[in-house]
């Protein structure tokens, strides 16, 4: 069956515009999350804690999409995100285990969202990225992550993962193989630079 030009702008746009609804996060265990994330505290909750090598601090996880949390673990589970201690955290994980330790983690801070009307100047390089990670870096679906004030040498970390691979995503493959070693240091700079996440702070 052909589908006509129309009708995949149509679908397209549809899928875009669930994907903006925010949709409320109530499916994890929250008393039972608190138990399973009291160790990813231990990294995610200090102020600036570094992954040893490489060198890079350990991603900001206040304010991150919840459901972002679960694909994320489940990368680290499946392998498709390589990372030695997170694996060895996510592979003993079940799936509700995911859940609950990702709606408690998200419910120590609680999604960034833009502040609203006028939206940040922007980077000529970011055209290719605020379609999913936002004007401001605050991410437009509750499955993608937000940005904005992430690490900025995390960032590197990750986009450098995409462009040769050892990460694994459909979307952000092609998009980081296009991307020299300076768009990548302007970008995380950036992104880094705007107001978002921030260090979780147990309850
Ligand atoms: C020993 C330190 C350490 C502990 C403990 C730890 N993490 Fe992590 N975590 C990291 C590091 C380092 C990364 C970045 C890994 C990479 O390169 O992908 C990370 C990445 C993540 C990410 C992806 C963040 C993003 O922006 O993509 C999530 C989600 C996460 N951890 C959740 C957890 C949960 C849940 C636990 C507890 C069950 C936990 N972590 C325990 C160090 C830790
Ligand atoms: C089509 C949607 C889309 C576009 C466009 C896009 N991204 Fe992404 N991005 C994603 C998704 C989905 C993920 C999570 C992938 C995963 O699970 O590892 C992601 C992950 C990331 C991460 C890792 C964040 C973290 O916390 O680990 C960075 C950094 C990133 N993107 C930067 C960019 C930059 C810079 C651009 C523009 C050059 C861009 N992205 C364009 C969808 C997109």
């Amino acid at each position: 069956m052909v589908i006509g030009k129309m009708k995949m702008a149509v679908i397209a746009a549809a899928l875009l515009l669930a994907g903006a609804t925010p949709t409320a996060f109530a499916e994890g265990d929250m008393a039972r999350g608190e138990k399973l994330g009291y160790t990813c505290l231990g990294c995610h909750g200090i102020e600036g804690y570094r992954n040893a090598y490489p060198s890079f601090r350990v991603p900001r996880l206040g304010g991150q999409k919840a459901a972002y949390f679960v694909a994320a673990l489940q990368g680290y589970r499946d392998g498709s995100r390589p990372h030695r201690t997170m694996a060895a955290q996510a592979s003993s994980m079940t799936d509700q285990d995911i859940e609950d330790v990702s709606a408690y983690l998200a419910s120590l801070s609680g999604d960034t969202v833009a502040a609203g009307g006028s939206t940040a100047p922007g980077l000529e390089e970011t055209t290719a990225c605020t379609a999913c990670h936002g004007q401001n870096g605050i991410s437009v679906s509750p499955t993608w992550p937000t940005l904005a004030g992430q690490h900025e040498d995390y960032l590197v970390h990750a986009l450098k993962q995409y462009r040769d691979g050892t990460r694994k995503n459909v979307l952000m493959m092609p998009l980081a193989a296009a991307l020299t070693d300076s768009d990548i240091a302007l970008l995380a700079k950036y992104y880094a630079g705007l107001e978002g996440l921030e260090t979780s702070k147990a309850n």
